[in-house]
């Protein structure tokens, strides 16, 4: 049965027809308010507006739950592989055995990046932040790699240049900030193997793929692949639906997932957890300044809009971390910087009063560090993980029979209609 809901203003009835997705959650359709009554809603942040329909990730902030495709990420993380996760976010359900290796071939077809790229990535200055030289490369990808006549070979190819080159260029940025030589993809290693051999093998100290810390970067990545329409999400779409190519659109999703409060976090919570250990580590400090309203400071990898339980994906990252470290023997004192910090936060009134748990970002920086990556490329990692979300989320967008172009309103709150004033008599 259709139901309604009712908006009465000025002795005026309308109804609004209400939207049911598939695990129960409600919305409100106002497209037809402004016709019907000229007003427009307000809602700054969206934290109330849905902006699409989305058959690819279920969420629930209460519960704790994340699910891609139906399938819960703790599944995933558990048993699946990145490449097969990536799949099964773009396609909507898991590849067999030959859809699999087909991807794979493909991936590995298209993983080499034109070598003039890499003029352009020494031209960076010293010091240049990698997500904003990820973000320009990728916008710059369009130049290299031209449309494509058949409009489905396009969307095909475009996608998987994404998935594979990106992660080429990532480390191709790292070895060249070291001034080191680059190392190529190579054909017989699985898609989180290529990724480390060609940041750490050295022709001088060949890199050694130990299991743990592939596995570590698979979880990783699985974890980070897909989060529904959060702010670099909302970019992607935003700026796709200009109907602007590929490239363009991800290449604004890496530019807004580089912010500290999204994407960003993760370098600042390493940033934190390294200042109270220089300043001794007072933890009790760190959270007494987090509550200071005077103070902007927030406590990084705490919080999120959408959570108000723990995020799923920190109990899963938390666990990972533990098991790194241990199998790897590593003694991370920012490790105990954390879990004390997290303790201390998770008893305080304030956190308690505002459900302030850690998100993904929190323990993610400290394996990060354990795998060997360096503090201002975890974000570039949390963008290589994103990556097929925003690829699924825009061909989902671009699908949608009924997409319009993306155009918010306002309300006006300038000045008043006044004649332009010659500068002489001003
Ligand atoms: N530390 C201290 N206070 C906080 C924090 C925090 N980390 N997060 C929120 N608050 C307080 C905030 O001051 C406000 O208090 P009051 O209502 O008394 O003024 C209240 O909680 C609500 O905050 P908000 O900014 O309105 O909440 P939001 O939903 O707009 O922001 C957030 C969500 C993630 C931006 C925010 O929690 C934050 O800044 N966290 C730290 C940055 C961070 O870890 N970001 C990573 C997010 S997860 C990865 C991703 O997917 O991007």
């Amino acid at each position: 049965m259709d139901e309604y809901a009712t908006l009465t203003y000025n002795g005026k009835e309308i109804l609004l027809p209400v939207i049911t997705g598939s695990e129960g959650e409600k919305a409100i359709d106002i497209s037809s308010l402004r016709a019907e009554t000229g007003f427009i809603t307000l809602d700054p942040g969206y934290a109330n507006t849905g902006s699409c329909l989305s058959a690819i990730t279920f969420m629930d902030g209460e519960k704790g739950i994340l699910r891609y495709r139906g399938i819960p990420v703790e599944q995933l993380a558990e048993h699946s592989s990145f490449k097969e996760t990536v799949y099964l976010l773009i396609n909507g359900r898991l590849p067999n055995r030959n859809e699999l290796t087909r991807f794979s071939v493909m991936l590995n077809d298209n993983s080499l990046v034109h070598t003039d790229l890499k003029t352009f990535f020494q031209n960076y200055p010293r010091g240049a932040h990698p997500m904003g030289i990820l973000s320009s490369m990728v916008n710059a990808l369009r130049s290299f790699y031209p449309a494509l006549d058949s409009h489905e070979e396009e969307i095909n190819i475009t996608m998987t240049r994404l998935l594979s080159k990106v992660r080429t260029m990532a480390a191709m940025s790292y070895k060249i900030s070291r001034g080191h030589e680059i190392v190529f993809p190579r054909p017989d290693l699985t898609y989180c193997e290529n990724f480390l051999n060609m940041m750490f093998d050295s022709p001088v100290k060949p890199y050694e793929i130990k299991r743990e810390t592939v596995n570590a970067l698979r979880g990783f990545w699985i974890l980070h692949a897909d989060h529904e329409q959060n702010c670099s999400t909302s970019a992607v779409r935003m700026v796709g639906s200009a109907r602007v190519n590929l490239y363009a659109a991800i290449s604004s999703g890496i530019a807004a997932l580089w912010g500290p409060l999204h994407g960003g976090a993760n370098q600042a919570v390493i940033e934190m957890l390294t200042a109270i250990q220089k300043d001794g580590g007072n933890c009790q400090k760190t959270v007494q300044r987090a509550k200071d309203r005077n103070d902007p400071f927030r406590l990084m990898g705490f919080g999120h809009r959408v959570y108000k339980t723990y995020d799923p994906r920190a109990k899963i990252m938390k666990k990972m971390c533990d098991n790194l470290l241990e199998s790897m023997q590593i003694d991370d004192p920012l490790l105990n910087i954390a879990r004390e910090l997290e303790e201390i936060a998770l008893r305080d009134q304030y956190f308690i009063d505002h459900n302030l748990y850690p998100n993904v970002d929190f323990y993610s920086g400290i394996v990060l560090r354990a795998i060997g990556i360096p503090t201002n490329m975890f974000t570039v990692m949390f963008a290589l993980g994103r990556l097929p979300g925003w690829i699924a989320q825009w061909k989902e967008s671009i699908d949608d029979p009924h997409w319009k172009i993306a155009r918010p309103r306002q309300i006006y709150t300038g000045n008043l209609c006044y004649d332009y004033i010659p500068i002489h008599a001003r």
